[in-house]
């Protein structure tokens, strides 16, 4: 059956220092029948250290936040795939919204994306989810459909099953407000759903779901109850070792 996941998206936070002693803490802590699959997605300039720092426990592995939507070349300032994929990090995160409004990401863009990290052995944690206007005007399963089938459904069922996919309502990053369990449930199903129409019930029930905004030990247990949210993308709380922990331990 699918993995449960539990991914810390750190975002632009925490130095080089305090990243190691996090993931020391965590992995230090980590129950030693752990079963579920972690994932540190820590800045570039560290992901390296990160990566090896995980690489004797079982289940728990390091990503990267991002990655070039170009193989190699005179792109200043850009991190390859291949690159990442040499620091020993074994997904990427991509489309996630701060990306998709800070730096102008478009569906076609994370579809060039996907296939580089795919070039080079990385698994994808794809991120979609709509703003609290498109939700209150009704738009958002269409949105979300959009996203997924725009950037993903070029690909073949066998290659869809190095897809994660993470629901993240815009509305719930930061915020502190969480989508409640009916909210969040109905669309990791109606997306469920969508996978199955496209590449049938199999790769459907095998692709990991989770829930990303303001997910933290209080709402973690509840959430991943629900049938279809298989695990979360934690941004606040992956940043306290006994918060990201305790979510780990959620299931
Ligand atoms: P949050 O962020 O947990 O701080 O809401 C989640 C995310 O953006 O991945």
């Amino acid at each position: 059956m699918r993995k449960n996941i539990v991914a810390g998206n750190w975002k632009m936070n925490l130095n080089r220092q305090d990243g190691i002693a996090l993931v020391e803490d965590v992995l230090g802590k980590l129950p030693a029948d752990n079963k579920t699959h972690v994932i540190f997605a820590p800045s570039f300039v560290y992901l390296h250290k990160v990566a090896k720092m995980c690489a004797d426990t079982p289940k728990v592995v390091a990503a990267s936040q991002d990655c070039s939507s170009n193989e190699k070349g005179a792109f200043t300032g850009e991190v390859s795939a291949s690159m990442i994929s040499s620091c020993k990090a074994r997904y990427v995160v991509l489309g996630h919204s701060e990306r998709r409004a800070n730096f102008t990401e478009t569906n076609d863009q994370l579809k060039a994306k996907v296939g580089q990290a795919f070039a080079s052995d990385l698994k994808v944690i794809f991120c979609c989810g709509e703003s609290l206007v498109q939700r209150e005007s009704g738009v958002h399963f269409e949105w979300i459909k959009s996203q997924i089938s725009e950037s993903l459904f070029h690909l073949s069922a066998d290659e869809f099953k190095k897809i994660v996919i993470a629901y993240e309502p815009i509305w719930a990053i930061g915020t502190g407000v969480t989508a409640s369990t009916s909210q969040a449930q109905e669309i990791h199903a109606f997306i469920r759903n969508l996978l199955a129409e496209k590449y049938g019930k199999e790769v459907a029930e095998s692709t990991s779901i989770l829930y990303g905004g303001s997910c933290k030990p209080s709402n973690a247990k509840e959430l991943f109850a629900s049938q279809d949210i298989d695990g979360g993308l934690i941004g606040g709380a992956s940043l306290k070792a006994d918060d990201f922990l305790a979510i780990t331990q959620s299931f």
